[in-house]
């Protein structure tokens, strides 16, 4: 396992990443509604990060994915490709965002809704928002992985609804998935000990039903087994010696 301790410099870099990631989510979101194609929402963002930011979207040609951002619809728990697929009233999407400015990346996702939202959906999308939140709370200095799986695991569980197990969060850098995995389950007191300066995402994938998922024939899209709907939230976060400092705020929680 090869932690990356970041230097004050390139926490700064982090920093920057980081808020123009943000800035991203904090574009589209007027952009989300009952017509729009996902890949109508590819192209704005890509024009945003390449054009008015001068930034590099990170998952365009990623191992070969082709798009610039990630769009998840419903049942898509993540790494959706945007296409022709048009959004509908009471469609739920994440659109995950990762930019690469002077080296570094910055990566988040949020949950949108286009036209009216279902109960259900609100509730699932609370729900992973909360649990991405619980285990944030639990980053600083001296904890472990297991107290931030934990937290998330047992928020999602007592709500009834299931996290998955075959995606997580990671740390995060000059590289885009860097050690180590940030499982979204665990024990309270196990695993790797946090130390300041590093740099990690926290990105619940929580499913309305059953946890088991599903990757399509295209090699990227996964979906719910049983076609139940999934949401998910993602902060890129730094670890400091008293907490943490999420780098991906929206302006509205700067
Ligand atoms: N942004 C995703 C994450 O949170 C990774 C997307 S990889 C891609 O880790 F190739 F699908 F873009
Ligand atoms: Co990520
Ligand atoms: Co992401």
């Amino acid at each position: 396992m090869h932690v990356t301790i970041k230097t004050p410099a390139e926490q700064d870099k982090m920093r920057i990443a980081g808020r123009l990631a943000a800035d991203v989510l904090d574009m589209i979101g007027e952009h989300v509604k009952v017509g729009v194609s996902t890949d109508d929402l590819n192209t704005i963002c890509h024009r945003y990060i390449t054009e008015k930011q001068a930034a590099v979207p990170a998952p365009l040609n990623y191992r070969g994915f082709p798009k610039s951002i990630c769009t998840s619809v419903n049942h898509v728990v993540c790494h959706g490709i945007p296409g022709e697929r048009v959004l509908k009233s009471g469609d739920a999407l994440n659109i995950d965002i990762t930019v690469i400015k002077d080296a570094y990346h910055g990566d988040t996702s949020r949950m949108f809704f286009a036209g009216k939202a279902s109960v259900q959906a609100e509730r699932l999308s609370k729900v992973a928002y909360d649990a991405m939140w619980l285990g944030i709370e639990q980053l600083a200095a001296g904890k472990q992985l297991g107290d931030v799986g934990h937290a998330v695991q047992q928020h999602v569980e007592k709500n009834r609804y299931s996290v998955v197990r075959e995606y997580c969060g990671h740390g995060i850098g000059r590289i885009f998935h860097e050690d180590p995995q940030v499982l979204h389950y665990g024990q309270e007191g196990t695993g790797m000990e946090l130390r300041a300066g590093m740099t990690l995402t926290v990105e619940p994938m929580v499913n309305a039903g059953k946890r088991q998922v599903r990757l399509l024939p295209d090699g990227w899209t996964v979906v719910t087994k049983d076609h139940q709907l999934s949401a998910q939230w993602e902060h890129t976060i730094l670890i400091t010696e008293s907490g943490y400092e999420v780098l991906t705020l929206g302006a509205d929680q700067r």
